[in-house]
């Protein structure tokens, strides 16, 4: 099995901007100040204004009883506080100490909370900053390095990784997840999470319970959509929406496959309820075989569709040319699914990137898609 991987470009995922500020001596990345800072902006600033300035006589009470917003920029008591102790006012507002500040829990994950505090601590002027490090040594030392200025290799979370997996695997920047000090980190085709000394990792999803969401398929839903968009639509096939179309699926599929072929004979229903289906190939596998002959065969025809379903019937499908140009996408969809993690088939992209792993009944899918409830 042709298991090479191409390498994809995650710029737009981990690109780490220089330059937002120069000090990278604090336990966050430029790319976690921008994306606080935004959130700054639609969030705090009508109450702790820009840069954190608060209002002035923030120290007097409203004619209500309750205090203005304090200033954040390092001015006030903000850098008394530890990292919990600052999330948590976020998190849960002000009321449990009988303050005014709303909760933010619900509205901001805890990811976000983290890059708002963050961008907060990066208005602190260096002796603040320098103080609170003292007090909290064990927030300060949760550093993450921009591999950006430092090279991957320097970065202590990834350095061992880089020596554990195969030469020539795309390892991602270490991402901050909402657990202390643990981190995401891409490895090929899935994530790992490792903690910050690098040395300790493990596999598997992460879940949040009270969302209800994996975290882990959120990441991959994110890289999915990313790599499909590399493939030029003129090469899936194509199963238009009947009708107005209300959402549309990408189907990794392999015509020799027996769920595929179940789930193809559903095709019509999903058209019908609006929903454009388009096949990508996997010949599962491999660049060889039954599977990949016919696709290539398939993908050869005039009408490609048609051709699919003959292949996928009963009565089978007398292979053709296998080598005109077009056949190329089979072995690019391949490699494509095999990037992204792909182990079977069919597998079932949905518009946000969530994977569904193996058939489902169509009235299943169309729940999936929010077309029916
Ligand atoms: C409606 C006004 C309001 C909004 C919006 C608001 N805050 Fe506050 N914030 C306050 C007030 C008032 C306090 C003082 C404590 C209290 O009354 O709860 C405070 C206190 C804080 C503190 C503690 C400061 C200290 O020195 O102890 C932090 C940190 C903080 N806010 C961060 C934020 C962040 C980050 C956001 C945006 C996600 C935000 N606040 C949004 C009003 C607000």
């Amino acid at each position: 099995m042709n298991t090479v991987l191409k390498h994809v470009t995650l710029a737009g995922l981990f690109a780490m901007p220089l330059g937002v500020f120069a000090d990278n001596h604090r336990w966050f990345d430029p790319s976690m100040v921008e994306r606080g800072q935004s959130l700054y902006q639609t969030h705090c600033v009508a109450c702790h204004q820009a840069a954190g300035a608060g209002v002035d006589h923030w120290q007097q009470r409203n004619a209500d009883g309750t205090y203005p917003a304090p200033p954040l920029n390092g001015t006030a008591h903000t850098w008394h506080h530890d990292l919990d102790t600052l999330r948590r006012q976020v998190r849960e507002g002000g009321a449990r100490l009988g303050g005014s500040m709303p909760a933010f829990a619900g509205v901001l994950s805890e990811d976000e909370i983290a890059a708002v505090i963050a961008y907060v601590q990066s208005l602190w002027p260096d002796e603040v900053y320098a103080t609170w490090a003292k007090n909290y040594p064990d927030d300060a030392a949760r550093r993450i390095t921009p591999a950006s200025t430092s090279g991957v290799d320097d970065n202590p979370v990834t350095a061992r990784l880089k020596s554990m997996l195969s030469p020539g695997t795309t390892i991602g920047e270490p991402e901050p997840t909402p657990i202390d000090g643990i981190y995401s980190v891409r490895a090929g085709p899935r994530f790992l999470y490792v903690d910050e000394t690098g040395r300790y990792v493990f596999t598997g999803e992460l879940m949040d319970i009270e969302t209800r969401q994996s975290l882990t398929e959120r990441l991959m839903g994110t890289i999915r959509l990313e790599a499909l968009a590399s493939f030029p639509a003129e090469d899936m096939v194509v199963f238009p929406a009947v009708g107005e179309e209300k959402a549309s699926l990408r189907i990794f599929t392999d015509t020799t496959c027996p769920y595929c072929r179940r789930l193809h004979r559903e095709v019509p229903e999903l058209q019908a309820a609006g929903v454009t289906v388009r096949y990508l190939p996997f010949p599962r596998n491999g660049l060889e075989g039954q599977g990949y002959d016919e696709m290539r065969s398939v993908w050869c025809e005039s009408d490609r569709a048609a051709a699919m379903t003959e292949a996928k019937s009963e009565t089978g499908y007398l292979i053709g040319d296998t080598d005109c140009d077009a056949a190329a996408a089979v072995a690019t969809g391949y490699e494509l699914g095999v990037e992204i993690g792909i182990g079977g088939t069919p597998a079932i992209i949905l518009p946000d990137g969530r994977m569904i792993p193996g058939y489902q009944p169509y009235p299943n899918l169309l729940r999936a898609l929010g077309v029916v409830q």
